[in-house]
């Protein structure tokens, strides 16, 4: 990205408190930084930083950080970042150079928006942010387990990423050939994104994830979790968890310890059993409402979990017990069953 100096470029550098001037010092630390457990995100390539200043504003319980190596062009981003009370840090660097800064598994997502295609010679392909060495890189920050978030509107490079991403163990999903006129939504656009799509250019985008599929696919963990839950196996419900994560009913004002929370749950008498009736998940937020009953008593729960490294770090739960409506409510003669009950089908 070619840019003009700025004269005020260094000025809002060295004053601008998001900027983080010795990312190295930071390696191992990045939690402390950012004075959280939030999950932390990256963009590398930045530019002129409208995409990550955007998500960033955006997403609150997300720390994000952004990668860039023209200072004159990122300052743009800085500027705009400054006054804003949200979650990111800049750093003025080079791709190559993100192993002394980050520790293995510091980072869970990495964003590439049209990173330079370096099409004109086969040897510039290692130039690439999606070229294998670099992946093996980024497998490293994510410590074996997160994902990459890739757009570009270059036909060659992003079949070329598609090969390198595959090649390399990582699994495909939510591909589009044509993000603008797909179903994708909340995509947030870049300063190039805007540029190629005004011209009339088709926007590719995918999602590629690495790591152990137990661990990064929701679904398949929320799933094994409330079969825990309801086998009142200890060992898989304790190993669910982070160690400090903390579970809190809030209808009968408790707070549990991990292993306060499972004796709770493993020694509850009786024979259960369970269903997932729906289940969101935004980032690292999952939400399920789950039906548990078990002889004569039938609850719905809904749960709010906080994930991190697909453990799960905060729990906070609402259970009520299934029943009819109450008599005042009744004699209103309002609403209808959402569900028929056994009663109603036998009248
Ligand atoms: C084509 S621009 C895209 C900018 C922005 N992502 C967008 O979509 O508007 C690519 C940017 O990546 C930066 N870049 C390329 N290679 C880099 C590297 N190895 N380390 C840091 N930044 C890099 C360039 O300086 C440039 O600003």
């Amino acid at each position: 990205m070619r840019s003009r100096k700025k004269p005020w470029a260094e000025n809002e550098v060295a004053t601008n408190e998001k900027v983080i001037s010795e990312p190295e010092k930071l390696k191992g630390k990045w939690r402390e930084y950012f004075g959280n457990e939030n999950p932390i995100h990256m963009e590398i390539g930045s530019g002129k930083g409208r995409f990550i200043v955007e998500t960033a504003t955006r997403n609150r319980n997300i720390n994000y950080i952004s990668v860039e190596r023209q200072k004159h062009v990122i300052v743009m981003g800085m500027r705009a970042a400054r006054e804003l009370d949200i979650s990111l840090g800049f750093i003025i660097g080079d791709v190559e150079d993100l192993q002394d800064y980050f520790d293995e598994g510091e980072i869970k997502r990495i964003y590439i928006n049209f990173c330079d295609p370096w099409q004109n010679r086969k040897k510039w392909h290692k130039r690439r942010l999606t070229h294998k060495n670099f992946l093996e890189m980024y497998k490293k920050l994510m410590n074996n387990h997160g994902e990459i978030f890739f757009k570009t509107d270059n036909t060659e490079l992003f079949e070329f990423s598609l090969n390198q991403l595959s090649e390399n163990g990582f699994r495909l999903s939510n591909i589009t050939l044509d993000l603008h006129n797909s179903d994708y939504e909340g995509n947030v656009m870049t300063e190039y994104e805007e540029k190629f799509s005004k011209s009339g250019m088709p926007i590719y985008r995918c999602e590629a994830a690495y790591g152990n599929q137990k661990m990064t696919t929701v679904y398949e963990n929320m799933n094994r979790y409330w079969e825990y839950v309801i086998k009142q196996d200890a060992k898989g419900l304790k190993e669910s968890f982070t160690d400090d994560a903390s579970i809190k009913w809030h209808d009968t004002n408790e707070k549990f310890t991990v292993d306060e929370f499972v004796r709770g749950n493993c020694e509850y008498p009786g024979k259960w059993h369970g269903e997932i009736e729906s289940l969101e998940q935004y980032e690292n937020r999952v939400i399920t409402v789950v039906r548990v009953w078990a002889d004569e008593m039938s609850f719905r729960v809904t749960s709010f979990f906080k994930m991190e490294n697909g453990l799960i770090k905060e729990l906070d739960e609402y259970w009520s017990e299934e029943g009819e409506a109450p008599e005042w409510r009744r004699s209103m003669n309002i609403g209808t069953q959402i569900k028929q009950t056994l009663a109603t089908c036998q009248n």
